[in-house]
């Protein structure tokens, strides 16, 4: 076991960032490995310079149940940010969204044309999962990490059924319910099951299980929420993608239902309501807790 991680948040983001990084580097292969073309594609979107929230987020969520941060925690995190990774090379491409910069870099299909982004994508998926199979923990919990991951990925309220639903409500203007089924799937199902997931490694019981999950639904929404007010009220430089992009392609975003003011006023109070079902665990949870307010308050 090592020691519990400080809850400053910054030091938090930045310690949970530097253990999924070093995972990354030694779990993808190497830019010599033949074919070279692909693995530098992978590389290149993996490491230029991803939050790593959702891996921060599987590992506090770990700390709260157990108390310390379990053993090779940093491959779950690393895993989950392979499929962040796949999800956003694929969301980039000229067939989805269409951009050019992604985390202050060329997009992958900029970079490394078109098909070889497609299977870098394809290939941190099958990676991703080909790590969590080898996951150091007992094999009941890893098989039921394994289907709560591809579940929260898929087509039924998961990432890729919502940006399906996402693709195929541009130009048109979304009802609450349409715009909440959006981001709950293609942001909001990751989010919620890197926390479970998290917690499932540290030994989580299914009542602890119930309460990750209300505090993933309701944080990844919040996330989402946020990430569609920035693209409205950041630059690019900042973003480190093109800003002002969702109102161009007329997406269905929250604050084009609400507003921006309606929109950061549900972001905080769904982190409220986050929080509330974390109090059981007292200060244990004061990691993932710093993470949920860190969540509605970054820049970027
Ligand atoms: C951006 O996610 C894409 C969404 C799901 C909204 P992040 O804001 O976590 O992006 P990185 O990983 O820090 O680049
Ligand atoms: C992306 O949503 C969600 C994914 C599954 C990647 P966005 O299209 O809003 O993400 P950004 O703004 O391009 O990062
Ligand atoms: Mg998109
Ligand atoms: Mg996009
Ligand atoms: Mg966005």
């Amino acid at each position: 076991m090592m020691k519990r991680m400080p809850t400053d948040v910054k030091l938090l983001l930045q310690e949970g960032a530097e253990l999924t990084d070093r995972a990354l580097e030694t779990l993808i292969p190497s830019i010599e490995t033949i074919p070279a073309s692909i693995h530098g594609a992978m590389r290149h979107s993996v490491f230029a310079g991803g939050k790593r929230l959702r891996p921060v987020l599987s590992m506090q969520a770990a700390v709260a149940i157990a108390g310390t941060l379990p053993k090779g925690i940093e491959r779950l995190g690393a895993a989950l940010e392979m499929l962040h990774t796949y999800s956003l090379i694929h969301d980039d491409l000229p067939a989805l969204d269409n951009d050019d910069l992604r985390r202050g870099k060329p997009t992958c299909h900029v970079a490394f044309g078109e098909a070889i982004a497609i299977l870098a994508g394809d290939a941190l998926q099958t990676r991703a999962f080909e790590v969590l199979a080898g996951l150091d923990a007992p094999p009941p919990a890893v098989v039921k990490i394994i289907a709560l991951v591809a579940n929260a990925i898929g087509t039924v309220e998961g990432m890729i059924g919502g940006q399906v639903l996402d693709l195929e409500s541009e130009h048109i203007k979304p009802t609450p319910e349409l715009v909440a089924a959006i981001h709950r799937a293609k942001t909001g199902a990751l989010i919620r099951v890197s926390v479970v997931a998290g917690g499932i490694y540290a030994g989580a019981t299914p009542e602890d299980g119930t309460r990750l999950d209300l505090f993933g639904r309701k944080i990844g929404l919040a996330f989402q929420i946020v990430d569609d007010v920035l693209d409205m009220t950041e630059d690019s430089a900042h973003l480190g993608k093109t800003a002002g992009k969702d109102l161009a392609m007329e997406k269905a975003t929250w604050p084009a239902v609400y507003g921006v003011e309606q929109s950061l006023r549900d972001a905080d109070d769904l982190v409220k309501e986050a929080l509330a079902a974390l109090d059981p665990y007292g200060d244990r949870a004061e990691g993932l807790k710093s993470i949920a307010r860190y969540l509605v308050e970054r820049k970027n």
